[in-house]
């Protein structure tokens, strides 16, 4: 299991602090997420902060685009340091054109799916996916319940996975806890997004290694 806490609860004040944490942890990925106040009701963090995490960070940086019209900034988020680019379906009008000009910059590229949208409407760019980012709860905020619903979209987009035999890996976002991730990996999910329940943990390197192990 590819495992990528969220930095979203990490606390902000003490930024150096939580990635030398991660950089001493088990997981495998920094999941940074980017919110504009408008795909999502929330404002997060931009590109400088983006830059600082990547000077400190010993792990590849992967980032969560929530902004509208992300092929706007796709550059700027090759250069501010994002190792996997992730842009929401829901987002993007002409996904296929986005997917190749991350992949041509050099990254891997990654669709988000918000609860709502059916995995089927990925099929036709299955191919140029390297991460589909499965979202278990409705983006803009940290700490938020599971939806249970995601188990049987992870299966179905597995089997397809399988039927089409890409590499494309299944990343579960929200509210991802110990009870839900072995499910999670049952159901064919390839890497665990961890954000409150890493950063809220008296031994956050302990949760860490727990998840991986799941
Ligand atoms: C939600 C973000 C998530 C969030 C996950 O919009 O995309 O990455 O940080 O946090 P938890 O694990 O607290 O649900
Ligand atoms: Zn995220």
């Amino acid at each position: 299991m590819i495992i990528a806490p969220s930095i979203l609860s990490a606390d902000f004040a003490n930024l150096r602090q939580d990635i030398a944490m991660l950089n001493n942890s088990v997981c495998d990925w920094i999941h940074c997420d980017v919110m504009d106040g408008v795909f999502v009701p929330n404002i997060s963090f931009g590109i400088p902060v983006l830059q600082a995490i990547k000077k400190h960070s010993q792990k590849p940086l992967d980032v969560h685009l929530m902004i509208v019209q992300p092929e706007r900034y796709l550059t700027t988020f090759r250069d501010a340091g994002a190792d996997i680019l992730t842009v929401h379906l829901e987002a993007s009008t002409h996904l296929h054109r986005t997917l190749s000009e991350i992949k041509n910059l050099g990254m891997k590229a990654g669709i988000a799916l918000n609860p709502h949208t059916s995995v089927e409407q990925l099929y036709d760019v299955l191919y140029l996916t390297d991460v589909v980012c499965m979202m278990s709860v409705n983006p803009g905020f940290g700490g938020q319940k599971f939806i249970e619903h995601t188990y049987m979209k992870v299966s179905k987009l597995k089997e397809k996975i399988m039927q089409e035999n890409t590499s494309t890996l299944i990343e579960i976002d929200g509210g991802v806890n110990l009870q839900n991730a072995s499910i999670l990996k049952n159901a064919g999910a390839d890497v665990l997004v961890a954000g409150n329940f890493v950063f809220t943990a008296p031994n956050p390197i302990q949760i860490i290694q727990q998840l991986k192990e799941v």
